[in-house]
């Protein structure tokens, strides 16, 4: 186990690193959390890029050939966005409450794809999570890696009629 100072600094300083470092706190930054921090961060980012392997090897004290081999054997990582656009969106229960369950649908019907899935034409992936630490801005849109700020239906529904028709 690494000691604090030792660990590396988050790749960016985007919130959402606090989700992912919570999570190998719990864990005492065991490697045994390799996996459950894996899904974790790709909860929050979508998927799983490079700077992310990196820094939870890094935390974790894995050799990053080990984390890499992990990411790419189970099919359910994703070590890039399959779309040319993603949209994350958190069904935590402070976006729920803000009908964070009609951008799904509205999404859904928009551009035929369930959750996980991406556009045949490639051009948007739709992906769900359950709090990516922006609650205050509900309900939580991770649009192109951007949240929005407390983004209403329509919001959505423009940028993602405006991905579709690019
Ligand atoms: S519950 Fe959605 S950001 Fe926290």
């Amino acid at each position: 186990m690494l000691t604090q100072a030792k660990r590396p600094a988050p790749p960016t300083d985007d919130k959402r690193w606090r989700i992912v470092d919570a999570t190998m706190r719990r864990q005492s930054y065991r490697p045994a959390a390799l996996i459950e921090t894996l899904h974790t961060a790709q909860e929050v980012f979508g998927f799983l890029d490079d700077d992310t392997l990196r820094y939870v090897a890094g935390s974790l004290g894995l050799p990053l050939g080990k984390v890499f081999g992990v990411a790419t054997f189970y099919h359910h990582f994703q070590l890039k966005p399959k779309g040319a656009h993603s949209c994350v969106v958190c069904l935590g229960t402070a976006c729920y409450m803000k009908n964070a369950t009609g951008i799904v649908k509205m999404i859904g019907e928009e551009a035929g794809i369930a959750p996980g899935e991406t556009t045949p034409d490639g051009k948007l992936s739709l992906m769900v999570a359950r709090c990516i630490g922006a609650c205050s801005l509900a309900p939580g849109v991770v649009a192109d890696g951007e949240v929005l700020p407390r983004p209403t239906l329509d919001d959505v529904r423009a940028l993602v009629k405006r991905w579709l028709s690019e």
